[in-house]
């Protein structure tokens, strides 16, 4: 898979990629609303880049994680993850990480649209959802910036570390994507 955006390359990961997927895995501050414990070892990393580095290309009923690499360094700065719902593959589930030394700078809506583009106009997928912890602002403006809608709130929903969390989903459907083009 290879998306090129104006500053960035979307693409699957690496083995070399290791250290860089590990240093912003590892940071507490982009853990925090995240699904995986840290510390997230070496072992793990190199396990799951084993696994997904081959997948050409989004599979029904598996998060697919994708690097995003820095066109002007070669920096690995975050990944997009995507899944294909099983009981219907015209929808399907997107998530995004930067590494917090590059937060702020546009990256993750640069990334997201060119996936977005992909998803919907090569794809042809027809809903995309998302979903975020309510304290995780950064994650839902991304979204909202994105276009995406507000569709639940769900109070105490998602037990992790010991309390109830509540979470936004959000939807955004391919019509509206076109939409979005026109204006
Ligand atoms: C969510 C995340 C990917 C955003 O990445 P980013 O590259 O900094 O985002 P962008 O620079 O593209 O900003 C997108 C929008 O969100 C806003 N935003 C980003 N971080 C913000 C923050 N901490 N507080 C408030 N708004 C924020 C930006 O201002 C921008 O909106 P604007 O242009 O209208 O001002 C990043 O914070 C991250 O990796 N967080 C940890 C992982 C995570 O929680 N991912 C989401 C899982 S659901």
């Amino acid at each position: 898979m290879f998306i090129h955006t104006a500053r960035l390359t979307i693409r699957n990961f690496k083995d070399s990629d290791i250290d860089a997927f590990l240093a912003y895995r590892n940071d507490p501050e982009v853990a925090k609303y995240q699904g995986w414990g840290i510390p997230y070892t070496r072992e793990q990393g190199l396990q799951y880049i084993s696994e997904i580095k081959d997948i050409e290309s989004p599979k029904a009923g598996l998060w697919l994680q994708v690097a995003i690499e820095l066109k002007e360094t070669g920096e690995t700065i975050g990944d997009l993850g995507i899944r294909i719902k099983k009981e219907d593959a015209r929808q399907v589930a997107i998530g995004f990480t930067i590494a917090s030394t590059h937060w702020r700078k546009g990256y993750a809506v640069e990334a997201m649209t060119a996936l977005l583009e992909y998803l919907f106009k090569e794809l042809n997928m027809h809903r995309v959802i998302a979903d975020c912890d309510v304290e995780n602002i950064a994650s839902y403006r991304t979204l909202e910036k994105l276009g995406f809608r507000r569709e639940a709130h769900f109070v105490e929903s998602f037990f992790a570390d010991g309390v109830y969390t509540s979470e936004y989903y959000y939807g955004l459907l391919q019509s509206e994507w076109s939409e979005r083009d026109q204006v």
